[in-house]
């Protein structure tokens, strides 16, 4: 598909199909995000594909919006490898790094007939305990992804409304 079509064409998918992601499908999609840009090239992403029984139940426990999904990616950063701004105290860019490696594998499971949902709601603390993370990987978002049905609708209020491009750029 041409990236004008995927970008257009896109929109965030709440309900799955029950059937497994081809892992072919996967190692795309994981492919996608593995070769993202990231700060100084340092790539802290670190991905956690959640697909047992057991994890998702986890999963559920500390976020309603897992969408039943077949799999669960689990986006995390590597907090000792991201890149710290020397100018600019405090600055880490672990969060953007992750959300471009999120952007690339949404678009790569678009293009493979897989819809997703960006997911935030949750505290990332719940997330690390209930998987046992190492205190250096913070989790980012989770993305459910799988096949799509004819019930995977984009949500009409969401998706369709956009600003106006005069209130989004500035020429200056
Ligand atoms: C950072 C971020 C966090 C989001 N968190 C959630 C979430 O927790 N639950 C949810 O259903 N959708 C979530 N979304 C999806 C947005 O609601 C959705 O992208 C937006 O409403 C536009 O709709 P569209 O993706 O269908 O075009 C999130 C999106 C982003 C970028």
């Amino acid at each position: 598909m041409e990236l004008e079509k995927v970008i257009n064409e896109r929109y965030s998918v709440r309900k799955f199909s029950e059937q497994e992601i081809l892992q072919s499908d996967l190692n795309k999609i994981l492919e996608a995000g593995r070769i993202a840009p990231t700060a100084c090239n340092f790539q802290p992403q670190r991905i956690f594909v959640i697909k047992s029984k057991e994890a998702k139940e986890k999963l559920k426990s500390i976020c309603r919006m897992t969408f039943d999904a077949p799999v669960i990616l689990l986006s995390c950063a590597d907090m000792t490898k991201s890149w710290k701004n020397k100018r600019e105290e405090g600055y880490d860019s672990a969060e953007m790094d992750v959300s471009i490696v999120g952007t690339q594998m949404m678009l790569e499971a678009w293009n493979l007939g897989i819809g997703s949902c960006w997911v935030r709601a949750f505290n990332s603390n719940d997330v690390k305990e209930v998987l046992e993370l190492p205190e250096n990987i913070k989790p980012i978002f989770l993305m459910p992804i799988g096949y799509m049905t004819d019930e995977s609708i984009p949500n009409k209020e969401l998706h369709y409304t956009r600003n106006k491009m005069e209130d989004m750029v500035k020429y200056i």
